[in-house]
Order: structure tokens, then C-alpha cells, then sequence
């Protein structure tokens, strides 16, 4: 079942409505001219102060963001011979990937009996009936493949005794449709995002990819209805590119940094989604924000999920395992969704810890020091730099902390990135793609523990071979027009110059304040109305607000700005459509509509 968020005001209002402050003049847009070639000249004109030289470029297949996703896709298109660019604003082993810690999917049965079929109906449960089952079925039926690939990769999975790699329990995960438990989440230790992201793009070093590293996309570059690349900004130089592209695929990751409190890296400010919107494409199911049962209290750093799935458990200031009373039979291993409400519940109703009773302690103490060192060193290790604590020895204080954005770019299992037609159907976009945190398909209204990383390489990997089918390598790049990009250079342009009265981390810190106080694990309708309102005023307030370097080379607080104004879109979706659903599902728990409501039409009235 497909629900778009329909916000009205992305699909049916025009750009100069949804970003009055985009477009500033016609002036400005003759800002943007190139040559022929490869330089460009710009003129300085009416509106605009700087020049912004452009260098054009031509691949048959542009890929945004550099994380797992990204990685995988290249390879296999390079391996196709598709000349391939990946344009990142990060180094690719810095990106969120590698913060994934407990494990990653796949009915191996190394360990007991399990079955991709098992693993299928997990992901359907644990997406409270909301996730495309097409993606779910292909993803659980190729997920044994892609570990084997990894493995022979040279990824350094923890072992069994026998030599197998080593899976561990999870939330959410059983055997027998439901039945049992399984051992499905294979295990580099707690570093399974590290290891991945390592193997990828060590891997990815004896392909053929150009990567342009520490590069901003600003934009998707559209003509006629299909895509036909981005244009983007080199930060060490302030040059600006366009890169022409029969296929673009967006692998930029979620936008965690939308909260106070996350266990996502700075980095994932959702500029994908942002993009997509200012094409005026739609999102979907952005209202579903997974909330992590164990952020470390303060710092919101994950502790994986496998501490759980080792034996360990959460108790309260009474010293009580309340996990038994919620989930008597799953108890700690329960979904996610169901942990972090728990947890909150326990803490609104005074039974958290600490002097204000406003967090829970995770205990890991009674189990064996070996087992610590050896399958959670990771934990040991970070707990004692962000807080000073032994955990072999003390219990380590956690919150439910914003960790996953189920919604995003729709797409199907073949990574295409759908919009509906006039009559209400799904199209797919020509010439665009997503994978990764960034899309949504398969995750529903509530992602199963250790599915992330799965789908990392199961979309990424999907998307190169529907191009692959669908295109020749070596096809000439599309033609872009002079003024192609035009928008965003002035958007750009506008920024730079910003001289108002609110700095970007004043207004950044009042909407993270603002979606945890009004989009969090509970909602319900008068705190979302509010919320709503607030971040109305903050999205309009982001007219006024102030940059203070002027210059084009290394500008963070230029990339910050503009990662804000992305920011910005994501959160206001997800406060508008947390609003708009009327009832309870996944990890939207509404106390004023607590069932779930299976023939619901969201879209009626609308
Ligand atoms: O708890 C964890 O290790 C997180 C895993 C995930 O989000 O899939």
C-alpha cells in the first residue's frame, strides 16, 4: 500500500510559493552562463555580485552521496560499463554508513534454521503492513547473496566456532512466521557499518568511478519531465558544475539532524529529499520517524541494538526490567518501536533514572567480560569517551533517540523514483533514481533492526542493473540549456549574501527544539497543531536569515545554510503529515487515534 504524504504544498503549489526566497530576479539568473566547453564565464549582472565560473561535465551515470548505496550502485555500473560519477560532499568512508554497529540481514541460518521467506514476513510485520511488499520480497530473497558477496569482498565478519559468520538476535526477528527466535544479524563485532563501508570503497578503488569528492548538490538539473543530471559546488574553489547524465541516482541518506537529539552524523541534513521537492515531486510516509530505544543520554550516540540481542537489558530507576511487563514474551528484543515507547512511558510516568528521572539505564554488567570485549568492543569503547563509563562495570544511561527516517523519495524495487499521474496512478521518473536512507519502499511505518544495511546493497546494486537494462552505456549525456541550474545559482547567489537577523544556527537549533517537543515518540493532535504553527514561522523565518563569510572557498557556514534550507523541507513534512495521520502505526503513535486503521485513505480530502 503506497500512502504519499500529498502534502499539498509540495505537489500542487509552485516553486515561487514554496520557496519565495529562491528566486530573486531575472537578472539574477543570467548570473549562470557557460561556454561551449568545459569553462564558463560568468557575467556579473544586475543583482548579483560574484561571478561563478561552471565546468560541464558528461557521464551516463551520475551518483549523489558516496555511502553504502552509492558504492554499490557504482560498481556494478562500472562493472557494466557505465562511466559513472560519484559527487559527495563528504569523503565516502566518512559517511553515516559506517555508524551502523549491530548487524546486517540475512536468512543464512549459520546458526539455526532460518528462511528468507521468515525474514520477508518480519520485514512486512515489523513495517506495520505499511512497506512495499514487492521491495520486501526481493530484498529478503537477495540478502544471502549480497553477504556472501561482502564476504568474498574480504568484509572480516565475527566467526563461529565452525567458521561461519556469526548472527545474532535482533528486534523483531523470528523464525516460523513469528514463532520462534532467530539469529539473523551478521556480525562484524559492533563495526558492521565500518566494515561495509570499507570493503566498499576499497573495492570501489580498482573500478573505473571519477569521484568528486567534497562536492555540494545543490540541484537536480530537469528538462521535459525527465532528469538530466545535477549541479553542484566544489568547496575547496567555489567552481560550479554540472554534471549531464542520462541516469541520476540520489544516495544522499536520511535527515536526522532535523532533531535536537539523533544518532545520525551532521552530515544528514536530507538534501535528496530537498532536491526531489523542489522539483516538485512527492515524498512519502515522512510522518514515520524511527526512534532508537538506546541513544547514549546527552551526546545521542547509537548503542547497537546487539547489546540487547548479547543478553543485555534495560531497566528502570526501580531496578525493574520493565521490558517483561510490555513484552512478556519478546521482552528487550521487542521491535523498536515498541522499546522506545516503553521507555518513554516508563519515564513520563516517573520511573526513569537519573536525578531528573529522565532517561534508562541499559545494563550490560552481568554479562561475561569476555563477551563484552569480544562482541560489543565498540560499545565498550565509546561509552567510555562520550561518558566517562565503564560498562563492564556500571550501567550506561540511554533515551530513545531519532535514529531512521522511514519516508523519503518513493521508488519501487528497482530503485526508479515514482511520482503519481493525473488519475492517481504510480510513474516512474525518467531518469532518476534512489537508494539508501533517502528512499522509501520497503521500511513502511517502522524499519526492522539490521534491515538498513540491507538495503544499502540490495537498492544500490538494483538500481545499476535497471539501467543497465534500460540503457546503453555510452549514450550521448542529454543537452543541457545555457540557464539549466539557473534556480539554484541564485538560490546560491541569495545565500551567500543572506544579511538578516536570525543566524543559521539559531534557527537550526529552534526547529531541532521543535520536532522533538512536537513530532516525537508520542503525538498527539493539539501538540501537533502547535507544532505545525512553529515550524511554519521557522520555515518562513529562514527569509531572514544571516550568513556571515562572504567568500566562495571552504564557506561552511554557506553549505550549513544551505543544508538548513533542506532541513527545513524534511521537518516540515514530517510535522504536517504526523499531523494529517489520524491514526497509530509503526512508529506513529497517535494518543488521540490509537488504532491502526488498515482501509484508511489518507489521501481522501485532500
Ligand atoms: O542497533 C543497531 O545496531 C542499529 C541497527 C540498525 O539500525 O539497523
Amino acid at each position: 500500500m503506497r500512502l504519499f504524504t500529498h502534502l499539498p504544498f509540495m505537489l500542487r503549489v509552485n516553486k515561487r510559493k514554496l520557496f519565495p526566497f529562491l528566486i530573486t530576479s531575472k537578472s539574477s539568473i543570467r548570473a549562470l552562463t557557460c561556454d561551449s566547453k568545459t569553462r564558463g564565464d560568468a557575467k556579473i549582472s544586475k543583482g548579483i555580485s560574484k561571478a561563478y565560473p561552471v565546468v560541464d561535465h558528461a557521464f551516463d551515470a551520475v551518483i549523489v552521496g558516496a555511502g553504502g548505496s552509492a558504492l554499490r550502485a557504482a560498481t556494478t555500473l562500472v562493472e557494466l560499463g557505465f562511466k559513472t560519477a560519484v559527487v559527495s560532499k563528504i569523503f565516502p568512508t566518512r559517511s553515516h554508513t559506517i555508524a551502523a554497529q549491530g548487524g546486517v540481514n540475512a536468512a543464512l541460518g549459520n546458526q539455526m534454521e532460518d528462511d528468507w521467506r521468515w525474514h520477508f514476513y518480519d520485514t512486512v510485520k515489523g513495517s506495520d503492513w505499511l512497506g512495499d511488499q514487492d521491495a520486501a520480497h526481493y530484498m529478503t530473497r537477495e540478502a544471502p547473496r549480497a553477504i556472501l558477496e561482502l564476504e568474498n569482498d574480504g568484509l572480516p565478519f565475527s566467526r563461529t566456532a565452525d567458521g561461519k559468520i556469526y548472527q545474532r538476535p535482533f528486534g523483531g526477528h523470528t523464525t516460523n512466521f513469528g514463532k520462534g527466535r532467530a539469529r539473523r544479524a551478521c556480525a562484524c563485532a559492533d563495526r558492521i557499518g565500518h566494515a561495509i563501508l570499507h570493503t566498499l570503497y576499497g573495492k570501489s578503488l580498482a573500478y573505473n568511478i571519477k569521484y568528486f569528492i567534497e562536492f555540494y548538490v545543490l540541484d537536480l538539473i530537469f528538462d521535459n519531465y525527465a532528469c538530466c543530471g545535477v549541479i553542484a559546488i566544489c568547496l575547496e574553489d567555489g567552481t560550479l558544475h554540472r554534471f549531464r547524465a542520462l541516469n541520476t541516482i540520489i544516495a544522499t541518506g536520511g535527515y536526522g539532524r532535523a532533531y535536537f537529539s539523533c544518532t545520525s552524523a551532521h552530515t544528514n541534513t536530507g538534501d535528496g529529499n530537498g532536491m526531489v521537492a523542489r522539483q516538485g515531486l512527492p515524498l512519502q510516509d515522512m510522518e514515520f520517524i524511527q526512534f532508537h530505544p538506546t541513544g547514549m543520554y546527552g551526546p545521542g550516540v547509537l548503542v547497537t541494538e546487539g547489546c540487547r540481542g548479547e543478553g543485555g537489558y534495560l531497566v528502570n530507576g526501580k531496578g525493574e526490567r520493565f521490558m517483561e511487563k510490555y513484552a512478556p514474551k519478546a521482552k528487550d528484543l521487542a521491535p523498536r518501536d515498541m522499546v522506545a515507547r516503553s521507555m518513554t512511558i516508563e519515564i513520563m510516568e516517573g520511573r526513569g533514572v537519573g536525578p531528573d528521572k529522565d532517561h534508562i539505564f541499559l545494563q550490560l554488567h552481568h554479562l561475561p567480560r569476555e563477551k563484552l570485549l569480544t562482541r560489543l568492543p565498540g560499545i565498550l569503547e565509546t561509552v567510555k569517551i562520550f561518558l566517562g563509563i565503564d560498562a563492564t562495570k556500571e550501567s550506561i544511561p540511554v533515551i530513545p533517540t531519532a535514529h531512521y527516517n522511514m519516508g523519503g523519495i518513493p521508488t519501487n524495487y528497482r530503485g526508479q523514483v515514482l511520482t503519481i499521474d493525473m488519475d492517481g496512478n504510480d510513474r516512474s521518473v525518467a531518469g532518476l533514481y534512489a537508494c539508501g536512507e533517502v528512499s522509501c519502499n520497503v521500511h513502511g511505518a517502522n524499519r526492522l533492526g539490521a534491515n538498513s544495511l540491507l538495503d544499502l546493497l540490495v537498492f544500490g546494486r538494483s538500481c545499476a542493473l535497471h539501467i543497465s537494462e534500460n540503457h546503453r552505456a555510452g549514450c550521448p549525456a542529454p543537452n543541457l540549456k545555457d540557464n539549466a541550474g539557473e534556480m539554484s545559482v541564485a538560490n546560491l547567489d541569495k545565500l551567500l549574501h543572506a544579511n538578516g537577523s536570525i543566524t543559521t544556527a539559531t534557527l537550526r537549533l529552534e526547529m531541532q527544539k521543535a520536532m522533538h517537543q512536537h513530532a516525537g515518540v508520542f503525538r498527539i493532535g493539539p501538540n501537533l497543531q502547535e507544532g505545525v504553527k512553529k515550524l511554519t514561522k521557522i520555515y518562513n523565518d529562514f527569509k531572514d536569515v544571516r550568513t556571515v563569510d562572504r567568500s566562495l572557498i571552504w564557506n561552511s557556514n554557506l553549505i550549513e545554510t544551505l543544508e538548513l534550507q533542506n532541513l527545513l523541507v524534511n521537518a516540515m513534512c514530517t510535522m504536517v503529515a504526523a499531523e494529517n495521520r489520524k491514526e497509530s502505526r509503526g512508529s506513529h503513535m497517535r494518543e488521540d487515534f490509537k488504532e491502526r486503521i488498515d482501509e484508511y485513505n489518507i489521501c481522501a480530502g485532500l
